[in-house]
């Protein structure tokens, strides 16, 4: 088919390559330190890898159950028992998904009519506003932007004010990405009363649960009296236990909520990931030194990194939890266009990160804000602020 033909749906109008692909395929060409999108570059526990392994061995190889491996089911309803004392049955309460990202997808599109609103934090991991485009609905941003401290929050009011007759969810993902806020008892609560005051869904994604810093724990949404019923919790083991590659996720929650999200989830992929699944019940039964490690790890690798923009010259808003650190670049780039810094930033210095426009609704929110990931090597960490503070210490812009 010719290249000018016009085909793509106006559904996902300006909705072009995501900006992983373009600026990956960037830190390719040029053999830069990729600190843009989130994944790791270490393994994840033997116990897990070595358990995906014998399952393809021991013949785990065709479609499971279309809910999921019952084993695996279990061991999320344990997870959640285990660490947040949420009581889910496996049977009836539990679904796996290909990741958290086509829990997400289900859930938006087994819920939404088209018209309806969804309320959800600006900047946001960028599946959101696609799947919530593919759904026929809208997006209603409400802004996270940093305090005087430079903790990322929000303005109750804006958030109460997002509400009108077509609402029908919120959509919340703590710990964040990009800006690494967790929210806070107060804030959870407030979500909460609104979605109870307005009889909303809350549709949780909570890839980061165990990627907190600072002795911060996670709260679940669902464990706040009167929440259970209305929300759909959404998680996965690509970040928990550096198997992004994997895909699997897992959505649990009342029934009707679980129902919906599964009845659009089963027409996407129906199942995947066999082998894997198996894998991931390991990894959620893995004793809690391994998680204490985990986020004990990946902090040592923010202060590094935290440290390493500062001495180039960068603003770093220092994350609470997750993968990622936002840098306001204006003090090494006095244009504050994240975007064409993201672009030129690979020639200029071997060093790939994304610019946070692409996270927003309106992108000039986010337009000075540039995303780098923490999730990596020391010694990567070191190379990408070491070439930084080449191109940037010295204070004079190029
Ligand atoms: C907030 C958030 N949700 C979901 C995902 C994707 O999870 P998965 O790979 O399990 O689909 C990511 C990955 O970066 C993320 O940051």
């Amino acid at each position: 088919m010719s290249g000018h033909v016009d085909v793509l749906t106006s559904k996902l109008d300006g909705f072009g390559t995501t900006i992983f692909a373009e600026m990956s395929a960037l830190a390719v060409e040029t053999g830069a330190v990729n600190l843009g999108q989130g994944f790791p570059d270490t393994d994840g526990p033997q116990e897990v890898l070595e358990e995906a392994i014998a399952a393809i061995r021991r013949g785990v190889n065709q479609y499971p159950p279309g809910l999921g491996d019952p084993d695996l089911r279990r061991a999320v309803a344990e997870h959640q028992q285990r660490w947040y004392g949420l009581a889910v049955d496996p049977a009836s309460q539990v679904v796996i998904t290909a990741g958290a990202t086509e829990a997400l997808a289900g859930a938006l599109l087994g819920m939404l009519d088209t018209g309806d609103e969804v309320v959800v934090f600006e900047p946001m991991y960028d599946s959101y506003q696609a799947a919530i485009a593919l759904a026929g609905a809208r997006a209603v941003p409400v802004l996270l932007a940093p305090d005087a401290g430079g903790r990322y929050v929000f303005d109750p009011d804006e958030l109460r004010q997002a509400v009108t007759p077509r609402t029908k969810l919120i959509l919340l993902n703590t710990p964040h990405n990009p800006t690494g806020k967790v929210f806070d008892a107060d804030e959870l609560a407030l979500v909460a009363e609104v979605a109870i005051d307005h009889d909303l869904v809350v549709v949780t994604d909570e890839v980061y649960e165990h990627l907190l810093f600072d002795g911060r724990r996670h709260v679940p949404i669902a464990t706040l009296p009167g929440m259970f019923e209305r929300t759909l919790t959404i998680s996965s083991g690509g970040k928990t236990f550096h198997t992004t590659g994997w895909k699997i996720g897992w959505m649990s929650g009342a029934e009707p909520l679980v129902a919906a999200a599964k009845t659009a989830k089963q027409f996407l992929t129906f199942v995947n990931g066999a082998p894997f699944q198996p894998a991931m019940a390991v990894g959620l039964r893995m004793p809690d030194a391994y998680f204490d490690s985990l986020a004990a790890t990946l902090q040592t690798a923010r202060d590094r990194l935290v440290d390493g923009l500062g001495a180039a010259g960068f603003t770093a808003h220092v994350p609470e939890a997750t993968y990622f650190i936002t840098v306001d670049i204006r003090s090494v780039d006095p244009s504050g266009d994240g975007m064409a810094f993201c672009r030129s930033l690979p020639e200029r210095c071997g060093v790939v990160a994304v610019p946070d426009e692409v996270f927003y609704v309106r992108p000039e929110h986010g337009r000075h804000l540039v995303r780098f990931a923490c999730c990596k090597r020391p010694d990567v960490i070191d190379e990408a602020a070491r070439r930084l503070a080449a191109g940037f210490a010295s204070g004079s812009p190029s």
